[in-house]
């Protein structure tokens, strides 16, 4: 047995070396044909290649994208194909999460002067609002179903098992509508923003109102519990969501309530070291994740302050997992070893991956990279950097001899570090142009040993992903959503998911004055059949021919409860109603409303 594996060992020793130096020929031949190929590319600097790279990656996206995306034939308008690879794994199919990320990059664009991409921004709308309808296997438009995590190309409903729901949806296509609607609002365009895009954007925020608190598949479709990613997209949407309400004079029931709950809600993945992006489950893994430096880079507020509550890119929180997520990558992966602390590695999603084996990816190494550009914006905003006892480990890696202390822009402390991070961030760039192949192509994964692609071929989000970090690396940033006016989470977190019925009580009771009316039941807001926490009704529409007392509450929505009328008379004695107890259910969605109208018995 042991004999026969050193042969085998020595069959491959032996074959390996003329094929290394076939393949190294074969670069040296391919160098002087192509302008992409490896040797030439590797010779090349950075910027050469991000520029080639960019252009390539906005190519790639459009190719999958339909109707007319070259790579995505069959594809409905505004339907954003994960990748067109159909088999080992078949990708052919629409992710809301990968389409609102790849969208939210589409409209940045757009803000930024690219008036092509008007068109597709508004099939990607109408698209959004045909998904929003089809019942699927999480429920219906108004029951859960927009937590699906993803449909056919032609927008009908994939029906075979997967992990679902996922709640992080909603929110993210939320904010890459609002980026939308916002742009239409301060460029003449209110009655579309109100019409079309408000539509898609309030359900997508009724939902996330209401199902923030309740557990779902995480990003990566594996665990079902709580995800730090969906949190904090959710946490963004809220906020920007009402905002925008505000200005169209709609209601966003519910969302103002609830964000600081979920921000509150976030605050619990924090371990002290770092975010631990999945709870609620026992999953057996240490958290490390990819998930969490995805959440920082999608809240990215311009304008912030280097909050850790809203775990902003230069926050401390966010730089110290920034080295832990990063670290634990340094040694499974055998293309990283060797390369010390605070030198760019290959990044995947979490080190105890196993999906095609465990390998780095595109889009979390480009996400490294896209952090610290962002954080190197908000400094340069601010005027200043700090370093905390909780960021001195991540600046150690960069700075050896920094201490803690606040260093002012222009002073020289403040230069090594921003110049120390700014080359640690192209030191992530430069490792996807290290495994980029020569056509410039981004597939899901690149192999741990080889560097060579793997799963999934031109995946829309890797081509998505390289854009963002490379926007921010050129100082290109989307606009505020009011981060900084939003960021203190309450003293103590309220679990109950802020998602409100208006309900009307009528009841018809012939009353002599002195006498009150009131509602009472199973409900807290209702007192918990409490007379003294009763809800009194008003008398002010009653007549003689119509003797109307009533109230309307806010009640948790589509809750089955029982409840009374109660009468109180001039001298407090407490009147019942007769049994049996009425029994209802509440109207069903956020701010949705109902009436009672009852007879007294
Ligand atoms: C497919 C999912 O897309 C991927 O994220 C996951 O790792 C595998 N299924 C295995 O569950
Ligand atoms: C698998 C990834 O884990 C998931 O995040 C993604 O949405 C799908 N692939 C489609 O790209």
């Amino acid at each position: 047995m042991q004999q026969r594996t050193i042969h085998l060992f020595l069959v491959i020793m032996i074959l390996s070396t003329p094929l290394r130096a076939l393949s190294a020929g074969l670069v040296l031949q391919c160098a002087t044909a192509s302008p992409f190929v490896n040797y030439q590319r590797r010779q090349t600097g950075l910027d050469a290649y991000i520029e080639t790279q960019s252009a390539l990656s906005i190519k790639g996206v459009l190719a999958n994208i339909g109707p007319d995306g070259s790579k995505v034939a069959g594809a409905a308008a505004g339907a954003v194909i994960a990748s067109p690879t159909k088999f080992d794994p078949d990708y052919f199919y629409t992710w809301t999460r990968d389409a609102a990320l790849t969208y939210k990059m589409l409209v940045e664009r757009f803000i930024a002067g690219d008036s092509s991409l008007r068109t597709k921004i508004d099939q990607y709308v109408s698209a959004q609002a045909i998904l929003q309808g089809v019942s699927n296997p999480s429920g219906g438009p108004t029951t859960g179903g927009l937590g699906e995590p993803k449909f056919n190309a032609d927008l009908t409903a994939f029906t075979g098992s997967w992990g679902r729901p996922q709640r992080d949806g909603p929110p993210l296509r939320a904010t890459a509508l609002i980026l939308y609607a916002n742009w239409l609002i301060a460029n003449g365009g209110r009655t579309q923003a109100l019409n079309t895009v408000w539509p898609v954007i309030s359900k997508d925020l009724a939902y996330t109102a209401k199902y923030w608190n309740q557990t779902g598949f995480d990003l990566w479709e594996e665990v079902s519990g709580s995800s730090f990613f969906t949190i904090a997209a959710s946490h963004r949407a809220l906020v920007e969501g009402s905002a925008l309400a505000t200005a169209l004079g709609q209601p966003c029931n519910g969302c103002a309530a609830a964000a600081p709950q979920v921000l509150c809600f976030a605050q619990t993945f924090w371990n002290g070291a770092y975010v631990d992006s999945n709870i609620n489950v026992n999953e057996g893994r240490s958290g490390k994740d990819a998930n969490s430096i995805l959440s920082s880079i999608h809240t990215f507020d311009p304008t912030s302050a280097c909050t850790d509550a809203t775990f902003q890119p230069c926050s401390p929180r966010a730089l110290a997992n920034h080295k832990a997520v990063t670290d634990s990558f340094r040694t499974v992966y055998p293309i990283n070893r060797g390369i010390a602390q605070g030198k760019a590695v290959a990044v995947g999603r979490y080190n105890e991956d196993v999906y095609y084996g465990g390998q780095p990816w595109y889009l979390t190494t480009t996400a490294a990279a896209e952090q610290l550009y962002a954080a190197l914006y908000q400094w340069d905003k601010l005027g200043s950097l700090s370093v905390t006892s909780v960021s001195l480990p991540f600046f150690r890696d960069l700075v050896p001899s920094v201490a803690p202390g606040t260093y002012a822009k222009g002073s020289a402390t403040y230069n090594s570090l921003t110049s120390a991070v700014k080359a640690y961030a192209d030191g992530y760039m430069a490792v996807v142009q290290k495994y980029t192949p020569s056509n410039g192509a981004l597939a899901e994964q690149y192999e741990k040993s080889t560097g060579a692609q793997l799963s999934a071929r031109d995946l829309t989000w890797s081509y998505a992903a390289f854009l963002t970090a490379v926007e921010r690396r050129k100082s290109i940033v989307p606009p505020s959503w009011n981060e900084p006016a939003n960021n203190i989470p309450p003293t103590t977190c309220s679990g109950t998911p802020a998602c409100n019925a208006r309900m009307t009580f009528n009841v018809r009771i012939r009353t002599v004055p002195g006498e009150n009316i009131y509602v009472t039941g199973q409900l807290t807001q209702l007192g918990n059949w409490d007379p003294n926490s009763a809800q009194l009704l008003s008398a002010g529409r009653y007549t003689d021919s119509d003797p109307l007392w009533s109230a309307t509450l806010d009640l948790p929505s589509e809750t089955v409860f029982e409840y009374k009328y109660i009468k109180k008379t001039a001298n407090g004695q407490v009147v019942w109603e007769s049994d049996p107890n009425r029994r209802t259910t509440s109207s069903a969605g956020c701010g949705s409303s109902g009436t009672l109208n009852d007879n007294w018995r």
